[in-house]
């Protein structure tokens, strides 16, 4: 080894102690008489002291080490005369007696240290520089220990870890494949998962009772903060279970890796119905640390002459507790921001209920304070509270106001990311329409199973819409960190949700007969969840992004910029795979 101990490893207790250590220089101070170097490794930073008056040329050489030369020194641990607290290893340091180098370094293209100087897209180019940065790095440490526990716990109970293959079959549902051409079957090309579904239920058909897998999925869709086109799941499938025992399961392992990894005890998970989270939070997957539901007041406020208000499907608010005292222009703030282009609201209407118990509303003319009273009602609001109300369509109105409700939530500093608020959204919709396509779409996914009592409106086209999912999402302060469902098991069932869906018998059987075949051989009740892990880690690592909890993600436009992909690959190549070019 070229080291004896790390550079986080040394305390007071090993004072008097030979040592070798090897690492990167973080910086190399000059005082005169004295040069400090900080060495640099993944467990911490060591200093190092040069004396000129005792080793005038070895504190010539420590002088001339730059930033991220890679270094061994051999040494002796003292007390340190000025301590550094901020550090585990500030009590103490080491007098240097031989120094090696080991390898030179350019300069670095931006600072190595917490707070950079590099934009994203150069800390990608050099990912491996950023990563020697303490927050990727701890980033990538949270990561591994999340995977740590999540397969302790999950072996504790019985499941175990089975690989599916990568290189499947394009199936036309879900998100847009990755496909790979083959070059032994001209013309043919596999696919890369998007998720190991149907692999994973045929091993609950193999009689492997307990699966899960950390593994990749890959999805040709859109990129955004929590959404990369590789990005992993902790994929889980058990058999012979109804969905109160996969809640309770996966409930179990959210609860060990809040416990073990973040010492916090979250408790049991509250369940809201999809039809609730819709009518109160505006959206599938509720920021629960803070409450401002949505008041409905179609009933309180229609037929007094304001027509926006008349001829709205739905009027909806919002009380913000303690924002009376927003001013005019944080509210022509918050207007512009709810009739932005991705909103789309018309306008936004405010009533104050001001703490000398007046109440000023910015449509007076059609409500008197008598009237005001009764929003004050409805809303529960007390003096001090601001009432924030939208109105139009159900869906984008909703939308709209979620999007608000999340924005006063931030503003209001209710959005603490060191607190976390779980909760089980369920009863999903089975179907959803999809204007476009026009036709009707599986919500999770087409081998979920709709509750027993409402199988029979498949049968029936004007019921689709009504059709309950056995579907569930795990959601943390609002984000969807996991979903997954009670699948269909019969065969019967499964050709019946995919004729709903708008296949024929003869695609249904040629993309998914694997399945429904095997369903024919002995199929046991069976259901699962998948959870997003790298949302996961940056919930619990409190950032908004995913991409520093991944080692080498890729950038908005899916290119890894560090080695430059995708990219052309030559006619040769090409010819092999039997692709035609276009030049
Ligand atoms: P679903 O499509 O809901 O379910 O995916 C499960 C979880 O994966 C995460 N996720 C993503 N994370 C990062 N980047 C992405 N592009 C991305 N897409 C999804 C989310 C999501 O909750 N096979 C089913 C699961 C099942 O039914 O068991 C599935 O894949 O956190």
């Amino acid at each position: 080894m070229l080291r004896s101990h790390t550079c986080g490893e040394l305390r007071l207790t090993d004072a008097g102690k030979s040592v070798t250590l090897s690492g990167w220089v973080q910086i190399s101070r000059d005082f005169g008489g004295l040069t400090f170097v900080d060495l640099r490794d993944r467990y911490g930073i060591t200093q190092l002291a040069f004396n000129m008056s005792t080793n005038a040329e070895l504190c010539e050489q420590a002088r001339k080490l730059n930033r991220e030369f890679v270094v061994q020194v051999s040494g002796t641990v003292r007390e340190r005369e000025n301590k550094n607290p901020k550090i585990p290893t500030g009590d103490i340091e080491i007098i240097v007696d031989s120094i090696k180098v080991l390898n030179s370094a350019k300069t670095p293209p931006f600072t190595i240290e917490d707070e950079t100087d590099g934009g994203d897209d150069l800390r990608m180019k050099y990912r491996y520089l950023d990563i020697r940065r303490a927050p990727v790095r701890e980033s990538l440490l949270l990561r591994h220990r999340l995977a740590q526990e999540t397969r302790k716990y999950l072996s504790d109970q019985e499941f175990i870890e089975v690989e599916t293959p990568v290189l499947i079959k394009s199936t036309p549902e879900g998100a847009r494949d990755f496909v790979v051409p083959s070059r032994m079957n001209a013309g043919q090309f596999y696919a890369l998962p998007q998720s190991p579904q149907t692999f994973k239920q045929l091993l609950m058909v193999a009689g492997m009772d307990r699966y899960f897998q950390i593994v990749k999925c890959f999805r040709d869709e859109d990129l955004r903060a929590d959404r990369q086109p590789e990005f992993t799941q902790i994929d889980c499938e058990m058999s012979f279970v109804e969905r109160a025992d996969i809640l309770d399961m996966f409930e179990g392992l959210v609860r060990h890796l809040f416990k073990t990894v973040k010492g916090i005890d979250i408790g049991k998970l509250p369940h809201m119905s999809y039809a609730d989270a819709a009518k109160y939070y505006g959206n599938d997957k509720p920021d629960t640390r803070f409450e401002m539901k949505f008041v409905e007041l179609n009933d309180v406020v229609k037929n007094k002459g304001f027509k926006v208000f008349d001829d709205a499907e739905l009027v909806v608010g919002i009380c913000a507790k303690g924002a009376a005292s927003y001013t005019r222009k944080q509210l022509d703030e918050l207007t512009e921001f709810v009739k932005r282009p991705q909103l789309g609201a018309t306008g936004l209407v405010y009533a104050r209920y001001n703490a000398d118990g007046t109440i000023k509303s910015s449509v007076d003319k059609f409500y008197n304070e008598d009237e005001l009273k009764k929003w004050v009602a409805a809303f529960g609001a007390e003096p001090g509270d601001l009432m924030l109300i939208l109105a139009g369509g159900i869906d984008k109105t909703r939308k709209a106001l979620s999007e608000l409700r999340l924005e006063m939530g931030t503003q209001l500093g209710l959005r603490d990311k060191n607190k976390f608020s779980c909760l089980w959204v369920i009863d999903f919709p089975l179907l959803e329409y999809n204007e476009e396509h026009n036709r009707w779409f599986a919500m999770h996914h087409p081998f979920t199973a709709p509750w027993p009592e409402d199988i029979a409106k498949l049968s029936n086209p004007a019921q689709f819409g009504e059709i309950r999912a056995n579907a569930y999402d795990m959601v943390i302060n609002g984000v969807e960190v996991g979903g997954g469902s009670i699948r269909i098991y019969d065969k019967a069932l499964q050709a019946k949700m995919f004729e709903t869906l708008g296949f024929t018998a003869e695609e249904a059987q040629a993309q998914f007969g694997f399945l429904m075949n095997a369903f024919e051989f002995g199929a046991p009740p069976h259901g699962g969840i998948a959870f997003g892990f790298d949302r996961l880690c940056s919930l619990f690592g409190g950032a908004e992004s995913i991409r520093d909890f991944i080692a080498f993600p890729k950038n908005n436009s899916g290119r890894d910029v560090m080695i430059d992909s995708p990219s052309v690959i030559d006619d040769k190549q090409l010819k092999e795979l039997n692709i035609k070019t276009t030049v």
